[in-house]
């Protein structure tokens, strides 16, 4: 996905000028709380690069999904504000409930070198979800040059990530850091890898995950299968799987996505045993099962013949990517596949491999283990990263190839 015409922010003069930036601040909440500011931190070298070089920053996003009929307090920006105000250690303004109403365009308009404004949620106006170029006009009003830095919704033809850019033709439209260095890695990965080129796939359902299964068929040297996914596998393949998770309806389709793979170059690796249990319960009694699963028990985890397996992969590879974890890993004892692979990936990183960890469950699977760090890239979107997995389309990022 490298475009010749991509303009990146750090190549055009922002000195007294202000920048529409569209970031993604969809963050986990709870409680009215944030319980995971990765994605605000990701936006911060972008927005400390316009305002270090003198300009302004009207900063635009959505978080969750509601309704679209405006302003609902459960999905307000502010304590996104207050957060991304703390880490820059400067003011930031969050206007009004309405990114598009009078309070908001008079704050725009008077906004000051240096200055950064938050808008309210995007998608209190359902034109945001639809695209809508009259929403869009008024959006792209407040900024003289736009820059995209919302990878996690540029699987998303929202009016700020297509509309809004169309609207600003003549103006520069420009990539922010994060969005280049997620298309860096993340592109990069899959089409010019280092190899060894290893992908570990995981999650409880094969369906989420066919595509991508097609797309790396035949790209990747290795592919590694676990989570619950590998179970619908395992029944196609006619092995008992006892009361773990199977997708019923996907076992046709699993059939024909192992013959699709062995077709190819790539090596497909399942898992050999697992950790089994009665229930996904803390602290309930485990054992150790080869394929066949006994029809009381579940698989919970990969056991330690995968472990050794995955690992020895992993330890190899070049080039390495990660989406989705091995088993159920928020409950002990079934994290050890999840936080072996996540080890596996930082010992071959230190090693000198690329390692990059896919966005969503799987960067909470590494930072709730307590291994954020030692990756080469963790990526900050969930569905759009595995839409580049897939290889299917991001208008967030064509929007801006067109400009
Ligand atoms: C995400 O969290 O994947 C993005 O912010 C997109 O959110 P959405 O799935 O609600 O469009």
């Amino acid at each position: 996905m490298p475009s010749a015409a991509r303009t990146t922010i750090d190549a055009v003069e922002v000195s007294g000028k202000t920048v529409l930036v569209r970031v993604d601040f969809n963050v986990p909440m709870s409680e009215g709380e944030i319980t995971d500011d990765s994605r605000i931190r990701a936006a911060v070298p972008t927005i400390q690069s316009i305002l270090d070089r003198g300009g302004s920053c009207v900063l635009m996003s959505h978080l969750g999904r509601p309704s679209g009929n405006g302003f609902e307090a459960a999905f307000t920006l502010a304590p996104a504000a207050a957060r991304l105000a703390e880490i820059l250690g400067r003011q930031v303004d969050l206007p009004s409930g309405d990114c598009v109403d009078e309070v908001s365009i008079a704050a725009v308009g008077s906004i000051d070198p240096g200055g950064v404004i938050l808008l309210e949620n995007l998608r209190f106006h359902g034109a945001e979800k639809k695209g809508d170029a009259d929403f869009a006009a008024r959006l792209a009003s407040y900024g003289e040059l736009y820059c995209q830095d919302a990878f996690g919704a540029a699987h998303r033809a929202d009016a700020s990530m297509v509309a809004v850019p169309e609207a600003m033709a003549g103006r520069p439209r420009t990539a922010g850091r994060l969005l280049e260095a997620e298309l860096k890695y993340l592109s990069g990965a899959i089409d010019s890898p280092e190899r060894p080129f290893v992908a570990v796939l995981g999650g409880a359902k094969i369906s989420d995950k066919l595509a991508t299964i097609r797309h790396l068929a035949g790209r990747v040297d290795t592919l590694v299968v676990g989570g619950a996914m590998a179970f619908t596998l395992l029944r196609a393949m006619g092995h008992g799987t006892g009361r773990s998770l199977v997708e019923e309806s996907m076992i046709d389709e699993a059939r024909a996505i192992i013959e699709a793979v062995e077709a190819t170059s790539t090596t497909l690796l399942l898992p050999a045993d697992f950790v089994c249990a009665g229930s996904p319960a803390a602290g309930v009694e485990t054992s150790i099962s080869g394929r066949n699963i006994e029809p009381g028990l579940m698989g919970l985890d990969i056991g330690p013949a995968s472990i050794s397996a995955f690992v020895a992969a992993i330890r190899e590879a070049r080039t390495v990517v990660w989406n989705g974890p091995m088993g159920l890993f928020e409950i002990s004892p079934f994290d050890a596949g999840t936080l072996a692979v996540a080890k596996a990936m930082i010992d071959a990183t230190t090693a000198g491999a690329t390692s990059v960890i896919g966005g969503g469950d799987t960067a909470a699977a590494v930072n709730g283990l307590g291994l954020a760090s030692g990756f080469t890239h963790v990526s900050t979107g969930g569905g759009a990263s595995l839409r580049m997995l897939e290889g299917g389309p991001m208008p967030g990022v064509e929007a801006l190839d067109r400009a």
